[in-house]
């Protein structure tokens, strides 16, 4: 099947930058989120990564355009959906509102529209039977910063037709990304899985107090040739986001050594979330 035109549902740090690299991959794109104001957030940060690109001659200006001339802003989820061959939900991370999304996708989007989440946490199988079309959903997951990760992982639940795999797929080549396959849906995926043991051994050192915080990012930036260390990327993923995961993770394994790490609770309790709040193992300014 052709996809043209693709439905992103939720403005905020990921569909943002999701609905961006759709438009710049050629697509027609509508980013939809029942906040106004975050929309016109997102619209203006990413005119201003565009300039910022072109500024830095990495991307042309035409492109620039073109890329922004093809993406529109929506509150209304059904108007999109309606002429969506693609959906990437991206919204809150929570059940109750990915099944309001499945189903009402499930009811306006045209028979054949693929439904896919960004979601982490929430493999697609929780949210397949409210779309009513199970084999054409799955989950399409996205790296922070998405404009510039390559990776995206492709997971398929027990239903998920090889069309559909296929379909995403190619999406994923054309935003020039690199698509990796999921085979079973499993917490955490690939990615968060291995990010989680490093976080898990890294809040340890800490804590233990055999290392300092910088340190011990020193030591996976140069000793391990990480592009950040792990404070500094869960500073960035949102400590909030890493406890939301841990929490997610341990409610599907019942491993207490999945449970959020103290160091974490303790910073989301006194509203330390990372860069997003100003402070978090690190103060932003
Ligand atoms: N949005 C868009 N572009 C960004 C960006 C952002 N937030 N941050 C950096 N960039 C771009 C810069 O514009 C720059 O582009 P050019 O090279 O084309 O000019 C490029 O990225 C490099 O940026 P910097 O030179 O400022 O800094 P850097 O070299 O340290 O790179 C980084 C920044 C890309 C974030 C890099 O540090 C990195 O790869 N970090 C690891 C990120 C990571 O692991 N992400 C996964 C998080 S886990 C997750 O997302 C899953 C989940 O479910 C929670």
């Amino acid at each position: 099947m052709t996809i043209e035109r693709i439905l992103v549902i939720g403005a905020g740090t990921m569909g943002r930058q999701i609905a961006m690299s759709c438009a710049l991959g050629g697509y027609s794109t509508v980013l939809q989120d029942i906040s106004a104001d975050a929309l016109d957030a997102a619209r203006a940060e990413l005119e201003s990564w565009a300039a910022g690109r072109v500024a830095k001659g990495k991307l042309d200006q035409a492109t620039a355009d073109a890329a922004l001339g093809r993406l529109s802003q929506d509150t209304d989820l059904v108007q999109g959906a309606t002429t969506a061959d693609l959906v990437i939900e991206a919204a809150v991370e929570r059940l109750d509102i990915k099944e309001q999304i499945f189903a009402k996708l499930g009811e306006h989007a045209p028979a054949h529209a693929i439904l896919a989440t960004n979601s982490s946490t929430l493999p697609s199988s929780k949210v397949a039977e409210a779309s009513g079309r199970p084999e054409q959903v799955c989950n399409m997951h996205f790296f922070n910063p998405a404009l510039v990760m390559k990776c995206v992982e492709v997971v398929r639940n027990a239903q998920t037709s090889d069309a559909t795999i296929e379909a995403v797929t190619e999406v994923a080549n054309r935003l020039g990304k690199n698509p990796v396959l999921v085979n079973k849906e499993i917490p955490g995926f690939i990615a968060n899985r291995m990010m989680g043991a490093i976080n898990a051994e890294a809040l340890n050192l800490a804590h233990a107090g055999i290392a300092s915080i910088e340190d011990i990012d020193t030591t996976a930036k140069t000793a391990l040739g990480h592009p950040m260390g792990p404070f500094e990327l869960m500073d960035m993923v949102g400590l909030d986001v890493i406890d939301f995961i841990a929490q997610a993770t341990y409610a599907e394994t019942g491993d207490a050594a999945d449970q959020p790490h103290p160091l974490i609770t303790e910073k989301v309790a006194a509203g330390k979330l990372g860069r997003k709040s100003g402070e978090g193992f690190y103060p932003y300014s």
